[in-house]
C-alpha cells in the first residue's frame, strides 16, 4: 500500500505539539503558585517512519491498523525529581477532561526484566482536523531523572547490540538500574527530611539568608 506519510503523521505531530504545551503548562502553574513542581521537564517526539515500519513488521500490525494498534506513534515523556511526583502527575492526568487514559502500566512497582522503570500511560487525545475531530493515541512515559538516565544509556547500548547484550553487560545494566533506584529512594528520604526541617523552621525559629534563595527546582529548563 502506498501511503502519504506526511498526511498520516500530521495529526500525530499536532498531538505531540499540543500535549507538550499542555504538560509544560502544568509545570508553569505549579511554579506560579509556589508549590513543589512535580515536573522537571517534558519532551516529545513523533515516531520516525522507519521505526513505525520496523515495529509494524515485528508486531504484525497491518499498516491500515496503525491508528488503532500502534499506541506510541505520538510519544511524550515527563521527567520528575521524585518517585512520588510521578504518581502525583498520573493523578493530575486522570482528572483531566481533554484526554482519556486507556492503558496504565506501572513499570516502577513492576520493573521490566531489563531493569527498566517508568510509569506508562496510553491516552486518547482528540485533535481538530479539517474533517472534524480525530482521536489519536499517545503514549506518555513518566519517570524520574534517574530512571531517564538509565533508560537513555540502555537504549543507546541496545542500539549498538541490537538488543542482544552480552550477559555481562545485561547484568551490569540490571545492577545499574538498582543503583538508580537506590538513588531515587535516598533522594525521597532526604526530601522528607528537608520538608520536616522546613516545617520546624516556619514555626518561628528565626530566619536565615539562605531561605531567600529560590529552590533549585526553579531552574528555567523550558
Ligand atoms: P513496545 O512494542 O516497545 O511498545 O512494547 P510494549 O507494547 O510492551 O510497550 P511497553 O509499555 O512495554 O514499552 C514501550 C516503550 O517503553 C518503549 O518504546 C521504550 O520507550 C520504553 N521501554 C520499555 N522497555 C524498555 C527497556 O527495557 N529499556 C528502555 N530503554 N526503554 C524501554
Ligand atoms: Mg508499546
Amino acid at each position: 500500500m502506498e501511503r502519504n506519510w506526511d498526511l498520516f503523521l500530521a495529526p500525530y505531530e499536532q498531538t505531540v505539539s499540543e500535549l507538550k504545551v499542555k504538560l509544560r503548562g502544568i509545570r508553569k502553574q505549579f511554579r506560579e503558585t509556589n508549590q513543589h513542581v512535580p515536573i522537571e521537564f517534558v519532551t516529545g517526539r513523533v515516531k520516525p517512519i522507519d521505526s513505525i515500519l520496523a515495529k509494524s513488521k515485528l508486531r504484525k500490525i497491518p499498516l491500515e491498523r496503525l491508528d488503532e494498534e500502534m499506541s506510541d506513534i505520538a510519544g511524550l515523556r515527563i521527567m520528575c525529581q521524585f518517585v512520588d511526583d510521578i504518581y502525583h502527575v498520573v493523578q493530575l492526568l486522570r482528572n483531566r477532561k481533554d484526554m482519556k487514559i486507556v492503558i496504565e502500566r506501572d513499570y516502577i512497582e513492576n520493573k521490566k526484566a531489563s531493569g527498566y522503570r517508568s510509569y506508562h500511560l496510553v491516552v486518547e487525545y482528540p485533535v481538530q482536523v479539517l474533517e472534524g475531530e480525530k482521536m489519536i493515541l499517545a503514549e506518555i512515559q513518566i519517570r524520574t531523572l534517574s530512571m531517564n538516565f538509565w533508560a537513555t544509556i540502555e537504549h543507546s547500548l541496545n542500539y549498538k547490540y541490537q538488543g542482544d547484550f552480552p550477559v555481562e553487560i545485561s547484568e551490569r545494566l540490571r545492577r545499574a538500574a538498582e543503583a538508580a533506584y537506590q538513588l531515587d529512594e535516598e533522594m525521597s528520604n532526604i526530601r522528607v527530611e528537608i520538608q520536616e526541617a522546613q516545617r520546624l523552621f516556619s514555626h518561628g525559629k528565626g530566619t536565615s539568608d539562605d531561605t531567600n534563595y529560590q529552590s533549585p527546582s526553579e531552574n528555567e529548563v523550558n
